[in-house]
């Protein structure tokens, strides 16, 4: 019998930044369809008050805490937990930084170095170290990347972080080809602009906010439980013919 649509209920699923932002949003959906969740936070504290607080919101909800900064041994501390916890069925690699919003002749070789490291090279040591242990055991695996709309089109003033969240399509591309002999699905949400830490700076310049939103042909800002939803059906088993897609969940802004 197959099983109900887009449920997630009983799924094991680690997201890699997911204390606060689309990322909590994530965490806070698998969570009310009874997914297992592991959330990480570069900080154990951050971490173990977004689990907590989760859980507090849903009944009986399975969400624990991992510390993990994804420019910092990150394969050795995935191994770890992945020696403790088992292989989760789905790794969502949400972490994401854009520090800057300036020309690209300003930005700075750390700045880069920071956007790249994070964005891309992170989630490729994510992916290489879950993968690495699916294919030892022999076991199918999801993964879900957080791109970016300047994944799929330039994005002025974001050169670094365009080039990474483009870096990251071409990988979830490539590596759903690798490995989909394997059964393991690799796909990717590229959302528009959402009302989150992120981009707060925008969103505090009334001009720059209106410029932003009359560019939405749905006509606002997403919240971030728009681009959660959407992640949630990724994961699921109704998403199971779905691998290297790269989802634009951005009320239309690249339709055009
Ligand atoms: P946010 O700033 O609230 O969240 C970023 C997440 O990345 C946090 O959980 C943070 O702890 C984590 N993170 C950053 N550096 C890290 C590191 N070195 N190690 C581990 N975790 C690290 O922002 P938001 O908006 O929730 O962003 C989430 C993802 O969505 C990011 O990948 C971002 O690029 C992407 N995105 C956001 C958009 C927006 O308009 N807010 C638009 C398109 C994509």
């Amino acid at each position: 019998m197959s099983k109900p649509f887009a449920s997630v209920a009983g799924e094991t699923i680690l997201v890699i930044g997911g204390a606060r932002g689309i990322g909590r949003a994530i965490c806070s959906r698998l969570a009310e369809q009874q997914a297992n969740v592991t959330l990480t936070a570069r900080n154990f504290e951050q971490a173990t008050k977004a689990a907590t607080e989760i859980r507090a919101c849903f009944d009986n909800a399975s969400v624990g805490a991992l510390q993990l900064d994804v420019t910092d041994n990150t394969a050795e501390n995935l191994d770890s937990w992945f020696d403790a916890n088992g292989l989760p069925d789905t790794v969502i690699y949400n972490a994401g930084a854009s520090p800057i919003y300036e020309r690209p002749e300003k930005t700075t070789d750390q700045n880069w170095d920071l956007i790249m490291n994070t964005n891309l090279r992170g989630a490729f040591i994510a992916a290489r170290t879950y993968a690495r242990r699916l294919l030892d055991a022999d076991k199918p695996g999801s993964m879900l990347f957080v791109t970016s709309i300047a994944g799929l089109v330039g994005s002025p003033r974001l050169g670094a972080y365009a080039a990474s969240k483009h870096g990251l399509t071409g990988l979830v591309k490539t590596l759903a080809m690798e490995w989909a002999g394997n059964h393991i699905r690799v796909n990717a949400i590229a959302p528009g602009w959402v009302r989150t830490d992120l981009t707060a700076g925008l969103q505090q310049n009334p001009v720059l906010e209106k410029r932003l939103i009359d560019d939405v042909p749905l006509g606002y800002l997403a919240q971030p439980e728009e681009i959660a939803d959407v992640a949630v059906f990724l994961c699921s088993d109704s998403a199971r013919y779905v691998t290297g897609a790269t989802w634009a969940v951005d009320g239309g802004l690249t339709c055009g």
